[in-house]
């Protein structure tokens, strides 16, 4: 990022989540050419940060969006996603939610189970109106990858089999109120390797054959999202590579190839900064205390997950600034809250500021008010503008919701 991060940092305070958008257009640019003369459509899964400017900079490049709640799907349109470019999936979705879907008139419904058919069918009905959907294949395929970030197969709770996924297309084909246009998969996140994203996609289109000879007319082929990106020192999946795999297999097919990344797009555009508050040496280990906590970003806590840490501007390797290996910890009132483990780092005092990168992904969204602490603020660079696109929260936010004990408002 081409700023001076210290400045931004005393300017908006810390912890506090930086974005840097002309990355983000990047990383959407890179994707969309690896697409160019096929009919695409990058729908970017808003779960991974959920930042009204972030989906409307990527929506005015011309993504859409991916959702997984009613919720995101309104941040989506009142972000200026086009409604006809957004997807409403998940494994669980309560009858308002599909209500409001269809009365959006979205592009998709994802269906993921016999019985959710069975309601949006019923919803839709109630309506009077036909729900476009698509169904979501478990292809059972391990996409190598930690296992709480892995989803297509079939230990895990996600999509139906290829022969319930076939009879359900036979039923909402024959459905007055359903019309079955997409097909959609999604076997991980973090994906490093392209070889189960390949395989996957090869028995997606197979069945899609196999749909299209009993008169079932897939439009849209969903691949999902899960494109690994560099946290550390991984090889990912190079754009190009990843969807001549799509084109492949989905060779002879008339279909518009959908996919829904997250991480991809936003994990390096983001960087959390926090401030030392002091140090603490025992016996056998080092401990950096900083303002930022498992609250704020709880990746490394949930999923051991690595984010470089870097001093800001203490990185010179002077004798007097020779790093030594020190737990990075958050004051959270768990062993568990901790932003790095034997992270090298020089000596450092009250207010030195750390920056904690790849952390535009799952950060901010994941995070939660727990111990009482307010939520960062957000802040977006592009060019050489700085703006802040979230405001820190305040106390007063965080009790706005709650309500008089039962004692007192009884009568
Ligand atoms: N589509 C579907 C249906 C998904 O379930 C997900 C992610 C995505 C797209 C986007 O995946 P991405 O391109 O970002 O890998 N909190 C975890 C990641 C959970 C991912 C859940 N689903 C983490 O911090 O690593």
């Amino acid at each position: 990022m081409s700023m001076d991060i210290k400045e931004i940092a005393e300017q908006y305070g810390t912890p506090l989540y930086v974005y840097d958008f002309d990355y983000i257009e990047e990383r959407y640019s890179s994707l969309k050419d690896a697409f160019a003369g096929k009919k695409s459509l990058i729908n970017y899964a808003v779960k991974a940060n959920s930042n009204l400017s972030v989906i409307a900079h990527l929506a005015k490049l011309g993504a859409g969006a991916d959702c997984v709640s009613i919720g995101e799907v309104k941040r989506a349109l009142s972000a200026g996603v086009s409604k006809y470019k957004i997807i409403f999936s998940g494994v669980g979705k309560r009858d308002e939610e599909i209500r409001a879907a269809l009365e959006y008139d979205i592009l998709l419904i994802n269906l993921e189970s016999e019985a959710e058919m069975k309601r949006v069918e019923m919803v839709a009905k109630a309506l009077g109106k036909e729900a476009r959907i698509s169904i979501r294949v478990n292809p059972n395929i391990d996409p190598q990858t930690h296992p709480y970030i892995s989803t297509g197969l079939h230990e895990n709770k996600f999509g139906v089999e290829i022969e319930m996924a076939k009879r359900m297309y036979i039923y909402a084909k024959k459905s007055e109120f359903l019309n079955p246009v997409g097909i959609h998969f999604h076997i991980g996140s973090q994906l490093t390797k392209l070889e189960p994203i390949a395989e996957a996609c090869g028995i997606v289109a197979d069945l899609v054959r196999s749909l299209k000879a009993i008169d079932i007319d897939i439009k849209f082929f969903d691949v999902g999202g899960g494109i690994g990106v560099v946290y550390d020192d991984e090889q990912t999946i190079a754009p190009q590579a990843y969807t001549d795999a799509i084109f492949q297999a989905t060779k002879g097919l008339d279909v518009t190839i959908l996919c829904e990344p997250g991480r991809y797009m936003v994990a390096n555009a983001g960087v959390f900064l926090t401030k030392v508050l002091y140090e603490k040496v025992n016996e056998e280990k080092r401990f950096v205390i900083v303002d930022g906590a498992m609250n704020d970003l709880i990746r490394p806590s949930l999923y051991n997950a690595y984010h470089r840490i870097e001093a800001v501007a203490k990185e010179a390797d002077t004798p007097e600034n020779k790093k030594t290996p020190a737990d990075v910890v958050g004051p959270v009132c768990e062993s568990g809250d901790f932003l790095g483990k034997n992270v090298p780092l020089p000596p450092l005092e009250h207010n030195d500021l750390l920056a904690v990168h790849s952390a535009g992904a799952y950060g901010f969204t994941m995070a939660s008010n727990y111990n009482t602490r307010p939520k960062p603020a957000e802040v977006a660079i592009q060019g050489d503008k700085v703006k802040l696109i979230r405001k820190r929260e305040t106390y007063e936010d965080q009790v706005r919701l709650e309500l008089e004990c039962m004692e007192e408002s009884a009568e």
